[in-house]
């Protein structure tokens, strides 16, 4: 079977595959070029034929294969079958036998957070170039064993901004009037009006640690809601609308009505957010912390809730958290979780932040249009471990280029060695990066035929830094 790395094929095949992959142009639009006048003689008629028919795609669009496992979005599905790739789809995911048995066939591997692909199954997977996390997180990747194989690995780690952006707005609202408890005790049966500390937001000062994507979509909406916002993040940044960013940590806590915590997980975010901190805070305040479950010190927050000092929280993530739904959150899952439960003026919720139908589709463009573009055209831009390259796309009326892709182990003279292969070739453009222990390099030659493809091909497997070669044309 023809593969995406497969272009290492003797010259009858890559001529085939030349057939049935002219172009490397990489948007849909190509679809609306003529088709390139040659590859060399090489080109088999089949090939004229379907460019006639304006049906060119890009990059051997029969032969890629995909597997989606755990019902990833039709978003990401649809644009995946367009490209013509052979997409499998599957709700679940799968025991680690089973996919071991379907990994190895396939070119790209779509999953979300539940497969797990330890070096065991990648080992395995002897056709991948790319995983695709339609997630966040890509803790359940061996991203390490991945990288070292030239496999790469894209996630979305920002289409869910504004799903945790809207929750924390209606948190605020919510610890503000009390609404947790007055629900949970009309649903006992209870009727308990009062008004005693109950508040409007108008007017209040929002103070958001860490302004980035969600940081200051959230400005922008607290502000829309007659909020004051402030702000505090280790970079610069500019502020959106009339928010302010202040100097330091203390400074936002002693003025800030409501807190609320959009900082990664980091050591130095690690408990950034306890007694020391609680202290700092105004008496009657309220916390939210929908970042990670490492940034606030609960046991901290428990005594200050206890104390009056702080009036309301919201927590949508933990130090640990239970792998699937059930009645999890106990105490053998964090030592204080009854403590915890027995606040009042608490909204506990199983990290659903960015869960939302919205942010899910979104994931699923995103993804799959990183797929795309690195099946098409080799682009690892937003990768997450391999080096960041990428070059302009190659367009139709460069009918005898190409694009040579060479992974590599990062090591002293490999570049020397490669520059003399291309060197023999008219190298329009290139660029190389290095992460760790690998190098992407990629180069786009001109006034090339099969028979140079193969050769070129054949000397840069002969390397023994190599881990990767594909040619795209
Ligand atoms: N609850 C959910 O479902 C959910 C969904 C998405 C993201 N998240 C989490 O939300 C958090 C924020 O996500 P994001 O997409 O806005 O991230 P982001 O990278 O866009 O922004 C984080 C900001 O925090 C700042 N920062 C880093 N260290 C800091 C420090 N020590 N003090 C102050 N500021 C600091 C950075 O400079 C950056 O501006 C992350 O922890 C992410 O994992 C949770």
């Amino acid at each position: 079977m023809a593969s995406a790395k497969d272009i290492k094929l003797p010259a009858d095949a890559l001529a085939h595959q030349v057939s049935r992959s002219l172009g490397l142009s990489t948007s849909p639009s190509a679809v609306l070029h003529s088709p390139p006048s040659s590859l060399g003689a090489s080109i088999p008629h089949a090939a004229a034929a379907s460019a006639a028919a304006k049906q060119l795609k890009p990059f051997a669009t029969e032969d890629v294969k995909i597997l989606l496992l755990e019902n990833v979005n039709q978003t990401g599905r649809d644009i995946l079958a367009g490209q013509g790739y052979q997409v499998e789809f599957l709700k679940t995911s799968l025991p680690e036998d089973e996919l071991i048995q379907k990994i190895r066939d396939v070119h790209v591997i779509g999953i979300r957070s539940k497969t797990k692909l330890t070096a065991r199954v990648l080992k395995e997977a002897r056709n991948l170039i790319v995983i695709g996390c339609f997630c966040i997180g890509t803790n359940q990747v061996d991203l390490k064993y991945a990288a070292d194989h030239g496999i790469a690995v894209f996630n979305s780690p920002f289409s869910n901004s504004r799903s945790v952006a809207e929750l924390v707005i209606a948190e605020i609202v919510a610890l503000a009037r009390q609404l947790g408890d007055r629900s949970n005790e009309m649903h006992n049966g209870t009727w308990n009006k009062v008004s005693n500390k109950c508040w409007e937001i108008r007017g209040k000062t929002l103070g958001i640690i860490g302004y980035g994507h969600i940081g200051s979509q959230l400005s922008v909406l607290a502000e829309a809601m007659g909020m004051n916002v402030i702000y505090y993040d280790v970079v610069n940044l500019m502020a959106m609308g009339t928010t302010r960013q202040v100097a330091t940590l203390d400074e936002l806590l002693g003025e800030a009505d409501f807190v609320t915590c959009h900082v990664p997980e980091l050591p130095e975010t690690e408990n950034m957010i306890g007694q020391k901190q609680f202290e700092i805070m105004k008496t009657g305040s309220y916390l939210i912390n929908a970042s990670r479950g490492s940034v606030v010190d609960i046991p901290a927050l428990v005594q200050a809730m206890r104390s009056g000092k702080i009036a309301g929280a919201a927590l949508d993530v933990y130090p640990n958290e239970p792998a699937g739904n059930g009645d999890y959150f106990t105490n053998d899952l964090n030592s204080w979780a009854t403590d915890l439960r027995g606040l009042k003026n608490i909204i506990l919720t199983p990290h659903i932040g960015g869960s939302t139908e919205e942010a899910q589709s979104a994931i699923g463009v995103e993804v799959s249009q990183a797929l795309v573009k690195y099946v098409n055209e080799g682009t690892t831009q937003g990768a997450v471990n391999l080096p960041e390259v990428g070059l302009r796309s190659l367009t139709m009326d460069q009918p005898n280029c190409a694009r040579v892709i060479y992974i590599h182990q990062n090591i002293p003279g490999v570049l020397r060695r490669v520059n003399e292969i291309l060197g023999d070739h008219n190298v329009d453009k290139q660029m190389t990066d290095s992460r760790d222990d690998v190098a992407y390099l990629m180069a786009d030659i001109s006034d090339v035929d099969t028979a140079m493809l193969k050769d070129l091909y054949e000397r840069l497997e002969s390397l023994s830094s190599r881990i990767m070669t594909r040619i795209l044309y």
